[in-house]
């Protein structure tokens, strides 16, 4: 039973993640497009931010089906929003709607945030880069290390583009279906310096190609409902190399279990949602975004 004083503190967060600034003439919208919607914890993280840096800005979520993204893209200039985030499964679709492109969406194709620049839409992808600083902040380098993404979809994209730009030497790809993982090692393999390479996803049972690992991440979906995940060598990693799940669930992933039971440094999807959401903030308010205050609203979002 918790003491009377934390259930208030709790209380007290609840209240705050729930109350948003006081909306004004120069309040400025900002939210998100996705379909579906209903789930997203993001609004919780930004509203949360705006409040602790006492901006005039408030977060909603907006749901938008596949067959309204072009007009929904025109009511950003329409309704003069700020920005907003982009979610499955708009990310690649909304591309071609938008004026100017960052470097990092240009190369994954896909968008996660947009700024309305006086009505010029401003796309990027924080996703990566988000990654990269949740890696940071675990004391992983990527730069001149061997790599493993499993998966080739869209996540992988992200992931694989902000490591080749970080500089790893080398960037293995796992696929079930391997024509995917080739065609991403094809595209990408002349990005920079690092060695991309595609295998099937049965070769991860192999010690020979885990030896090396600096870091190996799960870029598919399997484990979120607690589903068993592909045979894998974890003991055959370096003792510290890092798992990486994008998935985030209550309890543990599979492939989180597993790397925990064999001793390695873990870590999931909550921290890369966290620092793709604070780059955001960050395009659309040009200030330092509070982390700490966003991840505190993050995790109780994530208790509801
Ligand atoms: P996202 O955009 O989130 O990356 P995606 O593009 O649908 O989503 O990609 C999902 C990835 O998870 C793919 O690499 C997919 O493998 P295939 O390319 O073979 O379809 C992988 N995936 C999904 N379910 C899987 C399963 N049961 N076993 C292995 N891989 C799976």
């Amino acid at each position: 039973m918790p003491s009377l004083a934390k259930r208030d503190s709790c209380f007290l967060g609840l209240l705050l993640d729930m109350s948003i600034q006081p909306i004004s003439g120069q309040t400025r919208v900002v939210g998100i497009f996705g379909d579906p919607i209903a789930h997203t914890r993001s609004p919780a993280m930004h509203n949360a931010a705006f409040r602790a840096r006492g901006l005039p800005y408030v977060y909603v979520p907006f749901l938008v089906r596949p067959v309204d993204l072009a007009k929904a893209v025109h009511s950003i200039r329409a309704l003069n929003l700020g920005g907003v985030n982009v979610t499955v499964p708009h990310k690649e679709r909304i591309v071609r709607h938008l004026d100017v492109l960052s470097a990092e969406a240009e190369l994954c194709g896909a968008v996660n945030t947009v700024v309305n620049r006086d009505g010029t839409l401003f796309g990027d992808n924080t996703d990566g880069r988000g990654f990269l600083v949740s890696l940071q902040e675990r004391g992983l380098s990527p730069r001149r290390r061997e790599v493993v993404l499993i998966g080739a979809g869209g996540a992988t994209r992200s992931v694989l583009v902000s490591l080749i730009r970080a500089g790893s030497a080398r960037a293995i790809i796992a696929n079930r279906t391997p024509a995917k993982a080739q065609a991403l090692a094809r595209t990408y393999g002349a990005l920079g310096k690092t060695r991309v390479e595609a295998v099937p996803l049965d070769v991860l049972r192999d010690p020979a190609l885990l030896k090396n690992a600096a870091l190996v991440v799960n870029c598919t979906s399997v484990g979120l409902h607690g589903e068993e995940f592909p045979p894998l060598a974890y003991a055959a990693t370096p003792r510290g190399c890092l798992f990486y799940d994008l998935l985030y669930r209550p309890g543990l992933t599979p492939f989180l279990q597993q790397a925990r039971e064999t001793r390695r440094p873990i870590v999931d999807g909550r921290r890369m949602l966290l620092h793709q959401g604070a780059l955001a903030f960050s395009l659309w308010t040009r200030e330092p975004a509070p982390v700490e205050v966003m991840a505190r609203a993050l995790a109780r979002a994530l208790k509801r």
